[in-house]
């Protein structure tokens, strides 16, 4: 069954505590908690101390993707409250080096590729991955249109984890909705983000079981 990270970048954080314990009770699957340095991407967004409290307030699993620049300086920090923890590939970092190491620290390592990279770049990489995010839109903004060439990537990912004998989870992040989301699932997504679609809903728990029974 499909599974469903909502993304908290567009939600109102004075009143996260209530939306998450409806999350919850709708049964999505973690939180997807979107890290910006405003460097990597042009926007910044929040650090570990607003992790840390989601993760006393809340059992899903956190999602923590990190949108910042030469990632590996804050793995340790970030490893603290994470239970998947994604880096860019194009961030500056020794991918193999920083994979490895969130494994180390007992955390779900996954990497993620931006509109710009082609997914047999990281092929090498998939041995070290718990899951591979494929972004759907340039990473840095909630509320964007998904990009349907993530569809292709997101097929021939799914080809080689089968080929390689792995077991990768597939996500994928940005302008997913409705209309994406079903293309999203038969391209070979296991996990699907979905920020401002989630959390611009008057219903936010219709909004998920409606992608749910996709
Ligand atoms: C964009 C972030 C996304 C974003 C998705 O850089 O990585 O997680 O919150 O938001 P929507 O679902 O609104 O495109
Ligand atoms: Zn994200």
């Amino acid at each position: 069954m499909i599974k469903i990270s909502p993304s908290v970048l567009t939600a109102d954080f004075l009143t996260l505590a209530k939306d998450i314990e409806k999350l919850e009770a709708a049964g999505v699957d973690m939180l997807h908690l979107d890290v910006m340095d405003g460097e990597f991407v042009p926007n910044i967004s929040f650090g570990n101390p607003i992790i840390k409290s989601i993760k006393e307030h809340t059992k899903l699993p956190l999602d923590v993707h990190l949108m910042i620049d030469r990632p590996h300086r804050y793995i340790d920090e970030f490893a603290k409250y994470a239970d998947y923890l994604s880096f860019h590939y194009e961030a500056g970092s020794d991918n193999e080096v920083t994979l490895k190491r969130i494994r180390d620290l007992g955390v779900k390592s996954a990497i993620v590729i931006k509109p710009c990279t082609q997914p047999e770049e990281i092929f090498g990489l998939l041995p070290l991955c718990d899951m591979v995010l494929v972004m759907s839109v340039e990473p840095g903004f909630g509320g964007q249109k998904f990009m349907p060439s993530a569809l292709d990537k997101l097929s021939k990912l799914q080809v080689e984890i089968k080929r390689q004998n792995l077991k990768v989870l597939l996500e994928v992040d940005g302008g997913i909705n409705a209309e994406t989301a079903p293309l999203a699932v038969k391209a070979g997504a296991d996990v699907l983000v979905a920020g401002n679609y989630i959390f611009s809903a008057d219903d936010m728990v219709k909004r998920v079981s409606e992608i749910k029974s996709l």
